[in-house]
């Protein structure tokens, strides 16, 4: 796009580029490189598998024993939970954006030397649950990552009420030397005390057994402070009142068949959506936007 290409030439900056390979199990992925960062994005559930800024370790957590098949999630990265979360009877856990082939709308090299990747869910199936509805993402990679789900619900007479999730699993150094900041005083569901309701009361969340926790009406940054890795993580976000903290711990790390038993010592996953009891009930015609930005800086 000649346009771009003069400014970008003229503030100095160097355009990103992205290409199109064939991913893990031979699954369509792009590259995407920036001047600050590499990312790599699988139209397999318009799943980011890797973020990593130049001179710092990769910000996203990827388990050696993830899938990468048609059908199948990706344990690891940020999978797209949408549109349920949790368990739903007769149908998949955390529903079926994250194992649908998402469409590659654009990609866009701006002239601030950011990259743009936009996707959208195909149209739901014949006989679905849900009234008509349009779901497109955007990932813009720079020195930082943000995401943004937008759902559109195209019925003219009927609401779309849905769940949502960004269900980013972090890189993390040690779990025994991690902080998670910003959640004091949320009132959380504990579904490791069958959904038990609690209030947080720590300044600085430690994890040493598993947590599996819904915290909800909560709109503020979380932050991952990691002192093995010197390193902070926010994730700020905008139109998200839930946060899902989980790190499933020794056993639950044994059971799972695309998880290291070892694994869960290197992770957290710190997801920003709207689920539970902050659905969302969107009336016929109107957009919801969630928009995620990852962000990180030594410690
Ligand atoms: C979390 C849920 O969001 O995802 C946990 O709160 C669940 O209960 C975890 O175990 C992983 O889910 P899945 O389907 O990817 O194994």
């Amino acid at each position: 796009m000649p346009a771009e290409i003069t400014p970008a030439v003229q503030s100095g900056k160097a355009l990103g580029s992205v290409m199109f390979l064939d991913g893990q199990g031979e699954l369509p992925m792009l590259k995407v490189n920036t001047a600050w960062s590499t990312a790599e994005i699988y139209l397999h559930g318009a799943h980011v598998t890797h973020f990593k800024k130049k001179d710092e370790p990769g910000l996203l957590f990827m388990s050696q024993c993830s899938r990468f098949a048609e059908g199948q999630p990706i344990r690891g990265g940020i999978p797209v939970i949408f549109p349920w979360f949790g368990p739903r009877e007769g149908m998949g856990q955390h529903g079926f954006a994250r194992v649908t082939a998402w469409e590659l709308k654009e990609f866009i090299p701006a002239a601030d030397g950011s990259v743009s990747v936009r996707l959208q869910l195909p149209d739901s199936p014949e006989g679905s649950a849900y009234p008509p509805f349009t779901a497109v993402y955007t990932i813009t990679v720079k020195d930082d990552l943000t995401l943004r789900l937008d759902v559109t619900n195209n019925s003219e007479i009927e609401s779309l009420t849905f769940e949502n999730c960004l269900h980013s699993y972090f890189e993390i150094g040690d779990i025994k030397e991690v902080s998670l900041i910003g959640l004091k005083g949320a009132k959380y569901l504990d579904k490791v005390s069958q959904f038990a309701e609690k209030t947080e009361s720590a300044d600085a969340i430690r994890i040493s057994s598993e947590v599996d926790r819904i915290y909800l009406n909560t709109t503020s940054t979380v932050e991952i402070q990691d002192s093995r890795l010197g390193r902070k993580i926010c994730i700020e976000k905008h139109g998200s009142t839930s946060t899902v903290i989980w790190n499933p711990w020794i056993a639950k790390a044994q059971q799972m068949p695309d998880f290291g038993n070892d694994e869960y010592l290197r992770m957290v996953c710190v997801e920003s959506g709207n689920v539970s009891s902050n659905q969302i009930i969107l009336p016929p015609g109107e957009t919801s936007k969630l928009e995620v930005k990852l962000s990180s800086e030594s410690l």
